[in-house]
């Protein structure tokens, strides 16, 4: 038996949100150990709502702690509805309440205290806003020396076009937070950020979901389900070869870090003013030296993909191909 690697999925379900934790609950190579919620694609009642019912449908033994309500300052914008649905899981059908309660500790806490019981051992794997991962770093910035590696989806860099999906400049997940995700970059912990120069290169055509929902039946059809209304906003914005595949791509990462193509430097964010939101990364192979960026720690951001690859992968771990 390989040694699993000890995984927390902080995230807000979301579609993609709920195809990469089906993506991480399958994958052998896996052991989740920790659900944490933060708003975004639905409010914070709605995706740990959502948490817990992908929870009880899939029989996901990890717990689900709730998440902080809003951003470490000032006023987050509201739930994208138009793009995951009113409930943030495509509007399919969905039980009001669920029976499994949360976690008694908020999340930014389980964090601290997981990682404080298994030093060394828990990689972070961050598909929302960055508020729980900053209040975590906040209460205990021992932390950043006791994780196996922490990787994030968010922030565009340019690579391929992509500089943003809610402004020109800026992503969504750091959007939301902004002060949250740069104080995230600040920390001198092995981090790698899946952005949308990268997750807006892979997508999932109707043909390859279909084929996961004739050939498992128990989540295929669910994702097929979930998929539908997603698909629409993608026509709507012209996108017409398939769902982009953005908090997949950050699991993906974990799984297999051979996929993509990296370049380090230190990275900031935008706090305010037109460009809010957007992050920018000074490489380590730029020698011009500035305040802003110097004295911070390198992180990886991943400026290239190989889709079919990361595609081959997924399929593979969500029919339980993988050995
Ligand atoms: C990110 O924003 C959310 O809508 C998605 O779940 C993803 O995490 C893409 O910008
Ligand atoms: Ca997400």
């Amino acid at each position: 038996m390989m040694n699993r690697k000890k995984v927390i999925f902080d995230t807000d379900p979301g579609i993609d949100d709920a195809m990469a934790l089906l993506f991480l609950h399958k994958s052998p190579q896996v052991e989740l150990v920790g659900i944490t919620t933060g708003p975004g694609n639905g409010t914070i009642d709605v995706t740990t709502r959502n948490a817990l019912y992908l929870k009880e449908r899939f029989g996901i033994s990890a717990p689900v702690a709730r998440g902080a309500a809003g951003p470490l300052a000032g006023e987050a914008p509201p739930p994208a509805a138009f793009v995951h649905g009113q409930n943030a899981l495509g509007d399919i059908p969905l039980p009001e309440r669920v029976t499994t309660p949360p976690h008694e500790l908020p999340a930014f806490r389980f964090i601290v205290e997981t990682v404080r019981r298994n030093p060394g051992e828990i990689s972070i794997v961050a598909v929302g806003r960055m508020t729980n991962l900053a209040l975590a770093l906040r209460e205990d910035p021992e932390i950043v020396g006791l994780v196996e590696q922490v990787v994030i989806m968010g922030g565009a860099f340019g690579y391929h076009g992509h500089s943003g999906n809610v402004s020109p400049v800026s992503e969504a997940n750091i959007h939301g937070d902004p002060l949250a995700a740069d104080e995230v970059f600040a920390a001198a912990w092995p981090l790698t950020v899946v952005g949308l120069d990268v997750t807006k290169q892979t997508r999932m055509s109707n043909a390859y979901l279909r084929s996961l929902a004739d050939e498992n039946p128990k989540i295929g059809p669910f994702i097929w389900e979930i998929t539908r209304f997603y698909e629409k906003f993608h026509i709507s914005r012209g996108v017409l070869d398939g769902i982009y595949v953005h908090d997949s791509s950050a699991v993906a990462f974990l799984l297999d870090p051979s996929l993509f193509v990296t370049r380090t430097g230190p990275i900031r964010v935008v706090m305010e003013g037109i460009a809010a939101g957007q992050t920018i990364q000074k490489a380590d192979s730029l020698n011009l030296p500035h305040a802003g960026w110097d004295g911070r720690p390198s992180h990886a951001i991943c400026t290239d993909v190989d889709s079919p690859r990361l595609l081959a992968l997924y399929r593979r771990v969500i029919l339980g191909e993988t050995d």
